[in-house]
Formats: structure tokens, C-alpha cells, sequence
């Protein structure tokens, strides 16, 4: 993957005669890329990473026309009021859940994020998360690093065949068109999927993929794998219900974000032993996980890591400071936030 580089002159224009642009780098990220935006902007940012509380934030943006986010930061219309200089908030990842977008389309602040560049590490990420999850590979390593294997035996950990399987994919954007090439040209499992609409069908067909009712895909598919951007409507979209729909034995993947899944509801279906295996990489309070699903048996769990390739979290990085350079020199963004 090849950042892009822009070629920046020394005064943003988009601010107006003489003036230079101020702008925050709310997080420690890749030093060299922030340099780029040090040649043109005036930049707050310290490597010495942490996650300002909100009072925090709106004083270190109180006077800055740009900022540069990761999913810790939360932009809402507090802060905004607190910031009248804001142009421009650039998240370095394509979820945009943190920022309340109504209250930036108010205050006049253009949004961009980061899509596209962490399309195919995710579905990676997605996949290894699959695997992982329906053939126990987690608990199978914490086992014989604990000491505990002293024999080879017709069942152990025995879980569920991924290939030739039945996929049901929830969110069909980039990363769950990427997730079904895997699965169908990879793996020859069919594909299902759910979406706010079908795609066109040559995408379909493209991913060898079939539209179906949220119903319809739970019922039938053994491994059930959520990529959907998160949304006030998507919050619990998977509850007690739907899990209840699923297969007994079916493997459950979340790659989009905690509240997708009520995890209550999850770890009750964990405890009464419905679900096979389950893969999270994303948590309802992250960084807090709730302690239910670190004690449960045939749970795979990540920190919120499906971008994260070295190559990826750097281009999520050059593009975010790519599109901060752009709308401070006047410039349409790159990748705008669109509805
Ligand atoms: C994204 O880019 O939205 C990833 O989930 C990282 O937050």
C-alpha cells in the first residue's frame, strides 16, 4: 500500500492571507507523516500517547482550525461550540461513530475519514477472526501453553469446518464484499448476506454472494459475520432473538462495533451453550471487556486490531493528514465523511 503524498506550499491558503494553520494531533501517531503536516500547519501533538477527557480536548481545540482523530476522540456539539475556529475534523478510521455529524454539518466543520485503505486488512483480520473462533484456536493455545497437553485425542478441540460452510455476512459495504471474495473463491462456502439494500447484482455476483432477509441469513448460516457501520439503528441489532434465530453451534464474528451486539444477551447464549464459538474484536465499553466473555469458553477476543498492518495503519494515517492538508489549503478532501 503507497501513501499519498501531497505537495504541500508553506501557508495553507483555504485560511486566508498570511495566516497559518493550527492544528491538533489528538493522538500519538506514525511521527514521519505528522512531519508533513508540520511543514505546512503550526501542530500541537506530543508522542507521549494518551486519551484527553472531553474538558481536555475542547481546551487543546479551542483554537484550532483542524483536527486529527482516532475512534478515542468524541466530537459533539459541546465541543464544537467551544471551538469556532474548526474547520475540518479528519479521523484517521472509516467508522465515524464518535463524531456527531448533524453537529458538525451545523458548525460548518467538514468531516473526512479513512475508507478504501483498510478495506482488505480488515477482511483479513475478519477471516482470522473465523477461523480462529469455529476451530478454537485460542483456548487450543492457552491449553498447551498452560501445560495442559499430555495427549493427542479424537476430540480435541474439535470445533466446526469453515470451508464449505454456509457465510451469512451483515453489512455488505467494502469490507463484507471483501470478507465474501475470501470465503467463496478461498474457502468454497456460500454466502449470504444482509444489507440496508441488495447490491447491484454484477457486485453480487462478483462476491458470489445472495441477498436475504436478516431472518433468513441467521437460520441459515453456520457462521454468522458482522461488518456493518454502527449506527443509532444498528445498536443491538443482535439480541437475544436474533441469536436465538442462529444455528445451535453457529460461530458468531464481530468486526464493526461493540454495540452492534448486546453482549448480555450474548454471553447468556454462551452460558446455555446455543452459540458454537464467537469472535469479538470490538466490545460494547471497550477498552472494558466484560468479564462474562474473558472467563467463556470457545470466545476468541481482540482490542479493536482488524486494521492493524503496520502498511494500513500508515496509509489510514497519510490519508487522514493528506485530507487535513486539502480542505486547510482550500482544497475539496479526498475522502469526505458522505451520508
Ligand atoms: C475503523 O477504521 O473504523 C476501525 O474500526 C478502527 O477504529
Amino acid at each position: 500500500m503507497t501513501e499519498q503524498h501531497l505537495d504541500v506550499p508553506n501557508a495553507p491558503s483555504g485560511l486566508g492571507q498570511g495566516t497559518r494553520a493550527r492544528v491538533l494531533v489528538a493522538r500519538a501517531v506514525f511521527p514521519d507523516i505528522v512531519a508533513r503536516l508540520q511543514s505546512v500547519a503550526d501542530v500541537e501533538y506530543t508522542q507521549d500517547d494518551r486519551i484527553d477527557p472531553p474538558e481536555v480536548l475542547r481546551a487543546r481545540l479551542r483554537d484550532k482550525h483542524g483536527a486529527f482523530i482516532t475512534n478515542s476522540e468524541r466530537i459533539d456539539a459541546t465541543l464544537l461550540d467551544a471551538c469556532p475556529d474548526l474547520r475540518v475534523i479528519s479521523t484517521m478510521t472509516v467508522g465515524v461513530d464518535h463524531i456527531d455529524l448533524d453537529a458538525c454539518a451545523a458548525h460548518g466543520v467538514i468531516v473526512t475519514h479513512a475508507p478504501d485503505v483498510l478495506t482488505e486488512t480488515t477482511a483479513d483480520f475478519g477471516f482470522a477472526l473465523l477461523l480462529a473462533a469455529a476451530r478454537q484456536i485460542g483456548d487450543a493455545e492457552r491449553y498447551l501453553r498452560a501445560g495442559m497437553w499430555h495427549k493427542w485425542s479424537y476430540d480435541l478441540f474439535a470445533g466446526s469446518d469453515v470451508h464449505g460452510a454456509t457465510l451469512g455476512i451483515v453489512g455488505m459495504g467494502r469490507i463484507g464484499q471483501a470478507i465474501a471474495r475470501r470465503a467463496a473463491f478461498g474457502f468454497g462456502m456460500r454466502v449470504l448476506y444482509h444489507n440496508r439494500k441488495p447490491l447491484p447484482s454484477a457486485t453480487e455476483h462478483e462476491c458470489r454472494a445472495a441477498y436475504c432477509s436478516l431472518d433468513d441469513l441467521l437460520r441459515e448460516s453456520d457462521h454468522v459475520l458482522l461488518a456493518l457501520p454502527y449506527s443509532p439503528t444498528a445498536r443491538h441489532l443482535i439480541g437475544e432473538q436474533e441469536i436465538a434465530a442462529m444455528r445451535q453451534g453457529a460461530t458468531l464474528v464481530n468486526v464493526a462495533r461493540g454495540g452492534v451486539v448486546d453482549e448480555e444477551a450474548l454471553v447468556r447464549a454462551l452460558q446455555r451453550g446455543h452459540l458454537g464459538a464467537v469472535g469479538l474484536d470490538v466490545f460494547e465499553g471497550e477498552p472494558c471487556v466484560n468479564p462474562a466473555l474473558l472467563a467463556a469458553p470457545r470466545v476468541v477476543l481482540t482490542p479493536h486490531i482488524a486494521s492493524s498492518s503496520v502498511p494500513t495503519r500508515r496509509a489510514m494515517v497519510a490519508l487522514a493528514v493528506d485530507n487535513l492538508i486539502a480542505v486547510l489549503q482550500g482544497k475539496p478532501p479526498l475522502t469526505p465523511f458522505k451520508v
